[in-house]
């Protein structure tokens, strides 16, 4: 056969070929879902069914992204509307504090029954574990140690909070403090970031050598945190007024333990935030420090999320310590 028509046949079984293949992916597989639609109804689309709003649980995050109220779902039982996080992050500024000399012994088994946790990265890395699958507000602030003067701090690499994965930057707020301005920058610099990539802030209210406790103090505090980002923040309680330092706050508060006090002093504690509207705790040496850290964290558990009295709670504790 002459060359040419040896050629000419070459190219119709390469045009045959290359049909066959259109048929095959646009014909028989791509368009073959084109027989499989179901005609759409008439009632399926709901019409004058209105569309649901939905308000979000907590106080002053109806406006936040979708990625920060779920990381808050976490760390917030949405169905109290209450955490109890777990604080073990002492060590970045106190070295081996009473309790936490050996993490895995103290803090592990204790995991199971904190809604949260909050620590450093150091702790996470080194002996929290990945399968606890509990929503961690990292500790995103460091710097000065209680050895020389504290809140001189700097804020961690976004990057590491992200493959850390995150729920929450904890970072700490001095005001009235020498570093003020230094602290509220950090916080800025870490609610900036936290919004880019859908991450909450906890302000942390620092409380200086010179500072006094009280409820002006930490409303103001509390607010500053606020207005410059935070989507909620960390106070302590105190004794007079603690309902001001809440409702002056837009954003919800959990509170802090303090330092360790028997059993039942810290249980009223929590009782009487709750009730003038803590939206919880991140309880630490009150915990850790108890003679029965799993009765103390359930006991307070039963007051942040089932409604009990501090004597229930204490009855709780006593009982489930023997
Ligand atoms: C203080 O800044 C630390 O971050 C602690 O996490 C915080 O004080 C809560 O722990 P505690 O209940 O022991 O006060």
């Amino acid at each position: 056969m002459p060359i040419r028509a040896q050629l000419r046949g070459l190219v119709c079984l390469l045009r045959l070929q290359r049909q066959c293949e259109f048929n095959y992916y646009y014909k028989e597989k791509k368009m073959a879902d084109l027989d499989g639609i179901i005609a759409n109804k008439d009632k399926d689309y709901g019409i004058g069914i209105p569309v649901q709003k939905q308000s979000f649980f907590l106080k002053g995050l109806d406006h936040c992204d979708w990625g920060i109220k779920d990381r808050m779902s976490r760390i917030f039982n949405p169905e109290t509307g209450r955490t109890v996080m777990l604080a073990f992050d002492h060590g970045y500024i106190m070295g081996p504090t009473s309790g936490l000399e050996r993490l895995d012994l103290s803090i592990v088994p204790l995991i199971e029954y904190a809604d949260s946790l909050m620590c450093t990265r150091g702790a996470l890395r080194s002996v929290v574990p990945p399968v606890c699958n509990k929503p961690v507000c990292l500790r995103y602030s460091a710097g000065t140690s209680v050895l020389t003067e504290l809140n001189n701090e700097c804020i961690l690499d976004i990057k590491d909070a992200i493959r850390l994965n995150a729920s929450a930057l904890a970072v700490m707020v001095s005001i009235g403090d020498t570093y003020e301005a230094k602290t509220i920058e950090n916080l800025v610099r870490t609610a900036d970031y936290g919004y880019t990539y859908g991450i909450p802030t906890m302000g942390v209210t620092a409380v200086g050598k010179q500072m006094t406790r009280d409820a002006r103090y930490f409303a103001t505090a509390a607010r500053i945190c606020a207005e410059n980002g935070a989507t909620f923040v960390k106070t302590y309680y105190t004794e007079q007024d603690f309902a001001k330092v809440i409702n002056a706050c837009p954003v919800p508060i959990v509170i802090a333990g303090g330092k360790k006090l028997p059993e039942k002093e810290a249980l009223d504690l929590c009782y009487r935030a709750i009730n003038e509207g803590a939206a919880g705790v991140d309880m630490g040496r009150n915990v850790f420090q108890s003679e029965k850290p799993v009765a103390m964290i359930r006991a307070v558990r039963g007051v942040v999320h089932e409604g009990l009295t501090t004597e229930q709670a204490f009855e709780m504790f006593n009982d489930l310590a023997d």
